[in-house]
């Protein structure tokens, strides 16, 4: 058995679902304020299990305060979220990890002053059954094995790029069905960007879906299999699989911005 084989850990299918498969992620209406300011206004979107659906638009635009939304880390104005089958909108963000949803938030916060192994074990208790640790920490170290012969390393004095695979690697000791991410390769290198987007794939091929937001819509398009477009709080486009055209999305995205 390859070293990667072992490390999956859910067998739903790969690449794009047929139209008849339920979402696993169902957003109707959302609409999310901070003070008198409406952030996101009326968002619906859906993800099905075994894809990459990414969100794209330019600052501002609400993708991370939707994705706050969406892990239970910010107070809905309206709208409803069903997860699994199930109406999720008002359980407690720590509850929706245990359901299965990993956070990777904007700015890649890991506990700068505990060690990686630490932070990755903290990732593990967040989904309450926190047995088999060990196999776990082997997963991570097979997806990446930079942060295996970092283990003791305080995560504050790592690389910005080791410190993103320590972000998602954290996530995933949740053994999430979901995995949302916030612009996982902002400020990292081209070299380093391009490791992180093929372990997205990876993280795919073993069974989690992903919701990824990303600043660099040409290079979500590439990885996804469903992309909506943001601006101003609302989606105003959305293209599927090989209807994905990066010069009309960038029309969207840009708007009256270009
Ligand atoms: N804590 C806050 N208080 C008030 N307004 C906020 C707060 N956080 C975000 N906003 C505003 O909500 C809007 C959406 O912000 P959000 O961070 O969701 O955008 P974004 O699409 O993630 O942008 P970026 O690509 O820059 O990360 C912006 O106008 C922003 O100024
Ligand atoms: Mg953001």
């Amino acid at each position: 058995m390859s070293q990667t084989a072992h490390i999956v850990h859910l067998t739903a299918p790969t690449g794009p679902a047929d139209a008849a498969t339920p979402p696993l992620l169902q957003v109707e209406n959302l609409a999310v304020s901070y003070g008198r300011i409406r952030a996101v206004d009326g968002v619906n979107l859906h993800v099905e299990p075994g894809r990459i659906v990414s969100l794209v638009g330019s600052n501002g635009a609400g993708k991370t305060t939707t994705l706050m939304a969406l892990s239970g880390l910010l107070p809905l104005a309206s709208g409803r979220i069903r997860f699994a089958g199930e109406d999720i909108t008002a359980l407690a963000p720590e509850l929706r990890v245990a359901r299965g949803i990993a956070h990777v938030p904007e700015r890649r916060r890991v506990f700068a002053g505990m060690s990686v192994r630490e932070n990755l074990v903290l990732g593990a208790y967040a989904r309450g059954d926190a047995v088999d640790i060990a196999s776990d920490l082997e997963r991570m170290v097979a997806l990446f094995p930079r942060l295996g012969e970092r283990m003791a390393q305080q995560a504050g004095t790592m690389s910005g790029g080791e410190q993103q695979m320590l972000a998602i690697a954290r996530g995933l000791m949740s053994r999430p069905s979901l995995l949302i991410m916030d612009e996982p390769t902002m400020g990292l290198a081209p070299q380093m960007i391009d490791l992180i987007l093929d372990t997205v794939l990876e993280i795919r091929k073993q069974g989690t879906t992903i919701l990824l937001v990303e600043q660099n819509a040409v290079e979500a398009m590439r990885l996804s299999d469903h992309v909506y477009i943001m601006r101003l709080g609302r989606i105003v486009h959305e293209d599927s699989g090989t209807n994905i055209d990066p010069e009309r999305v960038k029309s969207f995205y840009l708007g009256a911005d270009a």
